[in-house]
C-alpha cells in the first residue's frame, strides 16, 4: 500500500530534526568515484534517491556500505563504465556520474536521464561543457557514450546556471589537465558542499560560492571523511507547513545560513521566525498574509523546490497571491490536485494566480513528483476530514519519513501499511 492517510484540521506543534541534504549527498557520493580509496560520507538521509546512487556506485565497482547515517565508499578499483538504464532513467541526478566517470575512467555510457513531470530536463548544457573540455560525446537513440583521452581545463561559460551541469564540470575538472574557469555557474549551497568535499580531498578550487569557479586540475585526490549539511528544502517544507496549518514548531539542525529568502518569505506572510544557532522556531498564530508577487529563482532566490508547498499556504492566506515559476516549465502541475481539494489556483504559462481564504476538503489525491507529494500531504493536514495521498514512492525519494516528521509536529499522518499493522495489532489484543 503506497499511500499516506492524513486526518486533517489541526495546527502543528512539536519539534523535528532535519535530515541530511539529498541534493548535497548525491553529487558528493558521485565524487567518491574520483578517489582511489575509502571515503566516509556522514549524515546521509535514508531516502530512495540515495539508495539508487549507491546501486550506481556498486554497478561501476565500488564497495558501498551504510553505517547508521554514514555511507562508506571504497572506490579503489572500478570495473564498469556503463550505467544501467533502470537506475539512470529512474533518477536524473545519475547524470552527475558522467563527470566523475570521465574524470576517473575517461569513459562513460548511460541512457538519457529523461524528463519528469516538472519539466523536460534536457542535459544539453552538461554536454556542451564536457565537450569543451575535450570529451567526445556520441549521441545515440536513447543514450550517449562519452570518452576522453584526457580532459583539458578550459574557460567555460554556462548559458544558464544549471546546478547539475555545474556539478558535472567540477567533477570533470578537478583531475583534468590545466585550469578550468567556469563562469555563470550555479552557486546553490549544494555546489559549495561539493567544492568543500573536493577541497578536503586535495582539489584546488577557488571562487566557491560565487558565479565564477576556478579549478586547477591535480593528479590524485585523497580519501575524505565529510559530513553533509542538513537539507534546506526539507527544513523549508516544514517551516512553510507551520505557516499553512498554523501553530508553533522547533526545527533542529537547520542550515539557517542557506534559508534567508525562505525565512523572509515566511515573515512577509505573518510568521514569527526565531533563530538560535541551528535551531529555528516558527510561529504562526495570526492571519496568514498573501504574497502579491513571488518568483522562484536560482539561489539565493526563493527555491523552486518549495513552490508546491507555498501554493498550499497561499490557498489559505487572507487574499490573492501571484507566483511565477522561472526554473521548470511544468512545476505548477500539482495545482490540479490542490484544486480538487478546494484550492482556487489559475495557472497561465509560468504564472499561477492563487485565490486565498479557501477551505480544503480531504479526498484521495495522486502525487506525481517528490515535492508535489509533500505539498499534497500538507494539504491533507490543513484540510477538513481524511486525505489519501497516493504514490508515496515519489515522496520517499527525498524525505526519510515524512509521516514520522509530521507526527512529531502533531499531525495525524500515517502510511496505509502502518494503519493495517496497527489495525491487526488491535485485533490481536482484543
Ligand atoms: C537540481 O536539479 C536539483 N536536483 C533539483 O531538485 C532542483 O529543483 C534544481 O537543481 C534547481 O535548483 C538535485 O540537485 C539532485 P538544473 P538539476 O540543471 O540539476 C534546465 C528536488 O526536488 N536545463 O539547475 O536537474 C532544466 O530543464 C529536485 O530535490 C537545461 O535546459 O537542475 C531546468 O529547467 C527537483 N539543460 C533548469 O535548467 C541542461 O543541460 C534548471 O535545471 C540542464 C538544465
Amino acid at each position: 500500500m503506497n499511500a499516506i492517510h492524513v486526518h486533517g484540521g489541526k495546527p502543528l506543534h512539536g519539534e523535528v530534526k532535519i535530515q541530511g541534504s539529498k541534493n548535497a549527498a548525491l553529487p558528493i557520493l558521485a565524487a567518491t568515484i574520483l578517489i582511489k580509496g575509502t571515503c566516509i560520507i556522514k549524515n546521509c538521509p535514508h531516502i530512495s534517491d540515495v539508495e539508487c546512487m549507491i546501486k550506481l556506485l556498486r554497478c561501476v565497482g565500488c564497495t558501498v556500505l551504510w553505517d547508521g547515517n554514514d555511507i562508506v565508499v571504497d572506490a579503489i578499483s572500478l570495473r564498469e563504465n556503463r550505467l544501467p538504464r533502470e537506475y539512470v532513467t529512474g533518477m536524473r541526478s545519475s547524470v552527475m556520474m558522467m563527470g566523475a566517470l570521465l574524470g576517473r575512467s575517461k569513459e562513460v555510457s548511460l541512457d538519457y536521464p529523461g524528463g519528469c513531470i516538472i519539466g523536460e530536463r534536457p542535459i544539453d548544457i552538461h554536454i556542451e561543457a564536457l565537450e569543451c573540455m575535450g570529451a567526445r560525446i556520441e549521441r545515440k537513440e536513447n543514450g550517449l557514450t562519452a570518452g576522453a583521452q584526457s580532459l583539458k581545463g578550459c574557460p567555460i561559460k554556462l548559458r544558464f546556471p544549471s546546478v547539475g551541469a555545474t556539478e558535472n564540470v567540477i567533477l570533470a575538472a578537478v583531475t583534468a589537465q590545466g585550469v578550468t574557469i567556469l563562469d555563470n555557474c550555479a552557486k546553490e549551497p549544494e555546489i559549495i558542499s561539493l567544492c568543500r568535499f573536493l577541497q578536503k580531498a586535495g582539489a584546488k578550487i577557488s571562487g566557491i560560492g560565487s558565479r565564477r569557479l576556478i579549478i586547477e586540475g591535480i593528479k590524485e585526490l585523497n580519501p575524505v571523511i565529510y559530513t553533509v549539511e542538513a537539507d534546506r528544502i526539507v527544513a523549508g517544507t516544514y517551516l512553510l507547513s507551520v505557516m499553512a496549518a498554523g501553530g508553533k514548531a522547533c526545527l533542529t539542525h537547520v542550515p539557517v545560513e542557506y534559508m534567508e529568502c525562505v525565512m523572509q518569505t515566511a515573515q512577509l506572510m505573518g510568521g514569527d521566525i526565531q533563530v538560535d544557532g541551528n535551531l529555528l522556531t516558527v510561529i504562526r498564530e495570526g492571519k496568514l498574509k498573501p504574497l502579491p508577487y513571488l518568483k522562484t529563482e536560482v539561489y539565493p532566490g526563493f527555491p523552486t523546490d518549495l513552490q508546491s508547498v507555498l501554493l498550499v499556504a497561499l490557498s489559505l492566506a487572507d487574499g490573492e497571491s501571484l507566483v511565477k515559476e522561472t526554473i521548470f516549465n511544468n512545476r505548477f502541475r500539482m495545482a490540479q490536485e490542490l484544486n480538487r481539494m478546494g484550492s482556487d489556483i489559475t495557472v497561465c504559462g509560468q504564472d499561477a494566480n492563487i485565490r486565498g481564504n479557501r477551505t480544503l476538503i480531504g479526498r484521495s489525491v495522486v502525487a506525481e513528483d517528490l515535492r508535489g507529494g509533500a505539498a499534497l500531504t500538507l494539504a491533507g493536514i490543513c484540510a477538513q476530514g481524511d486525505t489519501f495521498v497516493n504514490n508515496y514512492q515519489y515522496i520517499e525519494r527525498g524525505y526519510e519519513d515524512i509521516c514520522r516528521d509530521f507526527r512529531l509536529l502533531g499531525a495525524d499522518v500515517r502510511r496505509r501499511c502502518e494503519e493495517t499493522e496497527i489495525a491487526s495489532k488491535k485485533e490481536e489484543t482484543e
